[in-house]
């Protein structure tokens, strides 16, 4: 059987660990051949294909981005691309395709399973927002960077007595700004799942800096929003293809803060540095069993289904249940960030 693969969306370390063990798990248990689609779906609507071989994928399990490539591109937007689709698949004999993607493409994943494709998917993005799975491939090493990063702010805030406010990235879920704020200390944690209060941060950070400290760190997602009709309305800035613009709030953020309090105040957005570099164990561990499940799940018939970590397990759960739906911090993660300021 010809396997199709692709990653589609955002990069993000632990793709190239899923990669590794679909062709490994698609060879060399089932002798099967596994047909990679550069850039995502503009590859398979283009033909642009490159057979799978053990040299390929030779030494890139450490390796962070994706040895595909990809793109943010939707098939299911253009005119006749499910049709181009459905074209290149049966002209290169493609009888089953694995899709290693966030919210877009397993989007994109589901319609095209609704055409009759046979498609299994696998979960990555570092914002940990894709419903039905405990975690994502890339979002362990995104908080990892987002906690060092933290670690290292600290150091100079410190010695600085500044307000240092990390813009994480999140767009509609808080994932990383959450626990990378627990886990470096923050003071202040900004999710879009609670939109902030300007007023309260302000007298937080006022009683703080007179009682008993000279320093703060803020984390902010990009995707925060300031609470409707408080004395600072802030709603995300989205670019022209509607997504958000990176370092929008974070700078109206500092911005406000410094002018309300005074205080010495910094802006650092991490950016794409959290979705660059290398894959955590964690990552490449996860990246390693949602590959061989895709398969198995493949062998064993499957279609329409993602692979999923639900508690110490990697169980299938369907592409139509999880279309659409973001998975948001729960509230109690949301109050221990809080509690701790
Ligand atoms: O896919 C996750 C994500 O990292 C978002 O948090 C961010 O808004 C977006 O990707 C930016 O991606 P790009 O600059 O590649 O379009």
């Amino acid at each position: 059987m010809q396997i199709g693969l692709l990653t589609g969306g955002g990069d993000c370390p632990g793709l190239n660990a899923a990669i590794r063990a679909v062709v490994k798990r698609g060879l060399g248990e089932y002798g099967h051949s596994i047909i990679g689609f550069r850039n995502g779906w503009k590859g398979v609507v283009n033909g642009d294909l490159v057979p799978l071989t053990r040299d390929k994928i030779r030494n890139t399990l450490p390796e962070g981005g994706t040895i595909l490539g990809t793109a943010r591109y939707h098939p299911t937007k253009e005119n006749g691309g499910i049709d181009a689709v459905m074209q290149v698949l049966e002209q290169e004999r493609i009888e089953a395709l694995i899709c290693i993607g966030g919210d877009g493409t397993l989007h994109a994943a589901s319609e095209v399973a609704a055409a009759g494709v046979k498609i299994v998917a696998i979960p990555k993005t570092i914002d940990n927002d894709v419903w039905g799975t405990d975690q994502s491939i890339g979002y362990h090493t995104a908080v990892n960077i987002a906690t060092e990063a933290i670690d290292r702010i600290h150091t100079t805030a410190e010695s600085h007595n500044r307000v240092m406010v990390v813009e994480v990235m999140g767009r509609t879920a808080g994932w990383i700004a959450v626990n990378a704020g627990i886990a470096g200390g923050a003071e202040i944690v900004l999710a879009p799942e609670e939109p902030f209060d300007m007023d309260r941060i302000v007298r937080f950070l006022t009683h703080r800096h007179r009682s008993h400290a000279s320093f703060s760190i803020i984390v902010v997602a990009e995707g925060a929003q300031a609470v409707a009709g408080s004395s600072f309305e802030y709603t995300t800035e989205t670019g022209k293809y509607g997504e958000i613009i990176g370092g929008a709030v974070g700078a109206a953020v500092s911005h406000e803060i410094a002018a309300r309090t005074g205080f010495d105040t910094r802006l650092t957005v991490l950016g794409h540095v959290q979705r660059g570099g290398s894959p955590t164990p964690t990552d490449r561990i996860l990246g390693s069993r949602f590959g061989v499940a895709a398969v198995d799940a493949i062998v064993a018939g499957k279609s329409d289904v993602m692979t999923a970590l639900i508690g110490e397990h990697v169980e299938l759960v369907s592409l139509q249940d999880i279309a659409g739906k973001v998975k948001t911090v729960p509230t109690e993660l949301l109050q221990v960030a809080r509690a701790l300021a």
